[in-house]
């Protein structure tokens, strides 16, 4: 495959180049770019951080699980692209400033992270660096050389990147379609073919499972995929668009479940992470699907030309196996607009950049005192994402009091017999469950439940 893309400002054509190399060891391996660090390989750590820019901005990447395939069209900016020859960039000059490194393996990873800030106007650091694991420093003075380096000009250079993109290189290639239809096609044509959205669960098959990916797919140049559609009736979020977009989007509409997207992994990987992998991967510990299973939201499939659209309940089949044949794509998602009851909880060891050990999302509606309709579903409780029906039932048609909410508690033995993991343990995870409707009920009081929000 040919691949063209802007490298710190210069424009780079590969051709016939493997797109499946990651952007990390072809910058470490062949451009002795060497200031992109390798730490975990696998998303974590961010000491790989890169800046990519493309027609809708520029975004901190992990580079460790960034195909080359990913890239083209794209700028990419390194750690030393940063500096000029006269001058640091601001990040880095405040780095040196607030003594903010001290081995120094984390910290083009930080600076690429604060760069990309400081350009965005970003200015909430914590979730910029949520991504970026400091071992020795200590986040003080990271943060105190961000809060400085915000105030600063943005240098020259980095602005127009946005308005200076190379052309992708177009040598027609079925593994990179343009259009739904041509993916539809492509698929068609090579049922088998791994498909690559944002590579965030399929980079770690290749870095860390070392497993052949064999044919694949690369949709991210598809941008009819990347389409939020939102009328009076319906939310219609194409399959490619991000987990970082989405959380921008749904907070007008479903704000509890866009503040649990801030901790859906970083930034880094929210910002190529695609909804339609969080579904399509079937993960039963995938953030975003009870939240939309508890929307009553619908999965748009296509394959060939022909679409359906199902219960997205219905795609969860068992553990691995979802509701997907050979050929099919997920084309997008959708629910109706509806007046926000929306609440999701996420229940992980750390606050930020953690996999979750139980998630559980509660659209419960209350008329006239009492419970009109319930959909509560659970990430973490079973082998899929999966509705506790049991207590739905239990709930509608009975006051919506906090007897009501302990009375229906015990039904959750009969939705759910989970698991016990390196998580959390089975016995763990039903409480937690039991105690999170319970949550859910002095949140619609108004009692403030979020470590965000108690005060001591
Ligand atoms: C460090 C790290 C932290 C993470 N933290 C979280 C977290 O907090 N919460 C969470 O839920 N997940 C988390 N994940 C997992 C991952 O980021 C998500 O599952 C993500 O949404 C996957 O999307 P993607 O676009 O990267 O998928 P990809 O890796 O590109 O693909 C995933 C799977 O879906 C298939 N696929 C992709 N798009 C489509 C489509 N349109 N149609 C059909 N099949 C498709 C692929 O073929 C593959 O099987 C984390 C991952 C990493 C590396
Ligand atoms: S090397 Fe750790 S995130 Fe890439
Ligand atoms: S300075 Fe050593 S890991 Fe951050």
């Amino acid at each position: 495959m040919d691949i063209a893309f802007l490298l710190n400002g210069e424009s780079v054509t590969l051709h016939d180049v493997d797109p499946k190399r990651t952007t990390l060891d072809w910058l470490r391996e062949t451009q002795g770019l060497t200031g992109t660090k390798e730490g975990c390989n696998e998303g974590d750590c961010g000491a790989c951080t890169v800046m990519v820019t493309d027609e809708t901005g520029a975004k901190a990447v992990n580079a460790c699980i960034l195909f080359l395939g990913q890239i083209n069209g794209r700028a990419l900016t390194t750690v030393e692209g940063l500096a000029t020859q006269d001058d640091l960039h601001p990040v880095q000059q405040m780095m040196v400033e607030e003594h903010a490194s001290q081995c120094g393996f984390c910290t083009p990873g930080i600076a690429v992270s604060l760069a990309t800030a400081q350009l965005n106007g970003n200015k909430n650091h914590d979730d910029v660096l949520a991504g970026n694991l400091c071992r020795c420093t200590g986040y003080a003075p990271i943060i105190r050389s961000a809060d400085r380096a915000a105030k600063a000009l943005v240098p020259e250079g980095f602005a127009p990147l946005a308005g200076n993109l190379p052309g992708s290189a177009q040598d027609p290639d079925p593994a990179r379609p343009a259009t739904i239809d041509a993916l539809a096609q492509a698929l068609m044509t090579t049922p088998h073919a791994t498909l690559i959205a944002g590579a965030t669960d399929v980079g770690l098959w290749a870095t860390k499972s070392l497993k052949d990916l064999g044919p694949v797919v690369f949709i991210n140049g598809v941008k009819a995929l990347h389409d939020i559609h939102i009328t009076d009736e319906k939310i219609r979020v194409g399959a490619g668009v991000t987990i970082e977009a989405l959380r921008l989007a749904l907070a007008p509409y479903h704000p509890n479940f866009s503040e649990m997207l801030r901790r859906f992994a970083s930034l880094q990987v929210r910002n190529v992470a695609t909804i339609g992998g969080n579904i399509a991967n079937g993960s039963p510990i995938g953030d975003a699907p009870p939240a939309l299973i508890a929307l009553d939201a619908t999965l748009h499939l296509r394959r060939g030309t022909e679409t359906r659209a199902i219960d997205l309940e219905s795609f969860f089949i068992d553990y691995g196996k979802q509701d997907r044949r050979p050929g099919e794509f997920v084309e997008a998602v959708s629910f109706k607009r509806q007046p926000d009851r929306l609440r999701v909880y996420k229940l992980s060891k750390r606050f930020d950049q953690d996999i979750s050990a139980v998630l559980g999302a509660f659209n419960i509606s209350v008329s006239n005192g009492e419970v009109a309709n319930a959909r509560i579903a659970f990430g973490g409780m079973a082998g899929t994402p999966k509705r506790a029906t049991h207590v739905e039932n239990a709930l509608i048609g009975r006051p919506w009091t906090l007897d009501s909410v302990k009375a229906a508690l015990p039904a959750f033995a009969q939705d759910f017999d989970p698991m016990s993991d390196m998580r959390a343990s089975a016995s763990y995870r039903l409480q937690v469950a039991q105690n999170l409707l319970v949550r859910a009920w002095h949140d619609d009081q108004g009692t403030a439940t979020s470590v965000l929000e108690v005060q001591p």
